[in-house]
């Protein structure tokens, strides 16, 4: 029996026939995180009629919103359950440019700023779970062969903006073709989180990671073709001559939760498709796209972190840079500067600590830089410190089993008082 699976995106296409493969594993939770209570409600009723299994929950989760996601995230922890299995299936392909308050495209705010977030706010459980259990739990992150069609332009890579914000802005959206691809996209930055996770988890798996392409499938993916009259005629006709049914493209991301169960080491970091390891796109191995890979990364950190310090202290001053720059700018001017002159915000040490765990009692460096790692809760929870004038890591507190570490990088510049 698996025990706890939680699915994103789960009340229709792939993700809802992938819950009802998981349902007749007869899991001891089966969570659907739905961003409509409607469609979700009415999702689990049609899974207990179709599985009979009678025990999955309904969870609301906006990843468009990343208070929503914090609101999960939040009652997640709180609940305390295990988490073995976190399919993060949630996904929107669009050409026409939307974006909420923060000014990002939404379908790549979905794709290259939510999944990693709620899988970062997530990681603690599935470690904790990993070491209460001697288990290894999978985060299987559902990307397509679509990434294959895309890469991101060297110019791009090279701006000094923040990657997401840039590739996300009106200015960049109204340019000719990126809209037209940019569900390509969306699934080339899956792909690289999946990569640029895998690159900071220890070498023998405490959590299995991959990237999975279920195959061209005829689901609600593509409804806003769809609705029109013509577009829906069209796509009918090539679902029926090229598309595979939900439930069969479903198994690929089945795969990739329980596949290899007594090799599990050999998916680690893998793009899979059909039961299998296959090569991610050329641009995804080169050296662009692991710069690019590291731009994404960073700069996914960087906005949760200001995100996390404006949503904890809206008012306070302090949260303030000393220089007058806003807590963005304070975090965004210091990568790759080993001696800044404008220590980051206090807030950008309790945004990290709110977003990846229990950090609280974690910086005793005045203007250190931090390297953080995230360990499981409870009395092994460690985190290391660089030094602002040296590159050597400096242990602050032990941790029982170095192997519990996740690498997560160098966030920010802190003020410490
Ligand atoms: N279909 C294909 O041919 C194909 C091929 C390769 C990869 N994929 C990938 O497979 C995954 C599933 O796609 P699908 O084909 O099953 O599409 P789908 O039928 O449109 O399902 C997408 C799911 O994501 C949910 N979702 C969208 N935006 C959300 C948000 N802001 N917050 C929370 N949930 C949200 C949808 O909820 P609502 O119903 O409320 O909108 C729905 O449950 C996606 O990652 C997609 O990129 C699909």
């Amino acid at each position: 029996m698996i025990p706890t699976v939680l699915v994103l995106g789960a009340n229709t296409g792939l993700g809802f026939e992938a819950t009802k493969h998981f349902a007749t594993m007869n899991p001891a939770r089966l969570i659907l995180a739905c961003r409509s209570e409607t469609r979700g409600q009415a999702a689990v009723d049609k899974l207990k009629a179709q599985t009979g299994y009678q025990h999955a929950e309904l969870w609301l989760v906006d990843l468009s919103d990343l208070d929503s996601i914090k609101r999960f995230a939040d009652k997640f922890e709180a609940d305390g359950g295990r988490l073995d299995i976190l399919v993060e299936n949630a996904a929107v392909s669009t050409e026409m440019f939307r974006a909420g308050e923060d000014g990002i495209e939404s379908s790549l705010k979905i794709a290259a700023l939510s999944t990693p977030y709620v899988a970062l706010r997530l990681l603690p459980i599935m470690l904790r779970t990993a070491r209460e259990h001697s288990s290894i739990p999978r985060l299987v992150v559902v990307s397509s062969e679509v990434h294959y069609w895309t890469d991101i332009k060297k110019e791009v890579i090279d701006d000094p903006m923040n990657i997401i914000k840039k590739l996300g802005s009106k200015d960049y959206c109204n340019l000719k073709n990126v809209m037209g691809t940019r569900y390509w996209l969306t699934k080339l930055a899956n792909v690289l989180f999946v990569r640029a996770l895998t690159a900071r988890l220890p070498a023998s798996p405490t959590l299995i990671v991959t990237a999975v392409n279920p195959g061209f499938c005829s689901t609600e993916l593509m409804r806003e073709a769809q609705s029109s009259g013509i577009g829906a005629f069209v796509l009918s006709i090539v679902y029926a001559l090229l598309a595979l049914t939900p439930e069969q493209g479903s198994r690929n991301l089945v795969f990739a939760a329980v596949g290899e169960p007594d090799q599990p080491g050999k998916l680690q970091g893998q793009f899979l498709f059909n039961k299998q390891p296959v090569e991610p796109s050329d641009f995804v191995v080169s050296e662009d796209g692991k710069r690019a890979e590291e731009r994404f990364w960073y700069d996914m950190l960087d906005i949760v972190a200001v995100y996390r310090a404006e949503s904890s202290r809206p008012n306070d001053p302090q949260s303030e840079c000393a220089s007058g720059l806003g807590p963005s700018r304070a975090i965004e001017s210091h990568r790759g500067d080993p001696s800044p002159s404008c220590p980051a915000s206090l807030t950008s040490r309790r945004s990290i600590s709110a977003a990846f765990g229990e950090w609280d009692d974690c910086v005793r460096e005045e203007s250190s830089v931090e390297v953080f790692r995230v360990a499981p809760e409870g009395p092994n929870r460690t985190r290391t410190s660089a030094s602002a004038n040296g590159p050597k890591c400096r242990l602050i507190t032990s941790p029982r089993r170095a192997s519990d570490w996740i690498h997560i990088g160098r966030v920010a510049s802190i003020y410490y008082t």
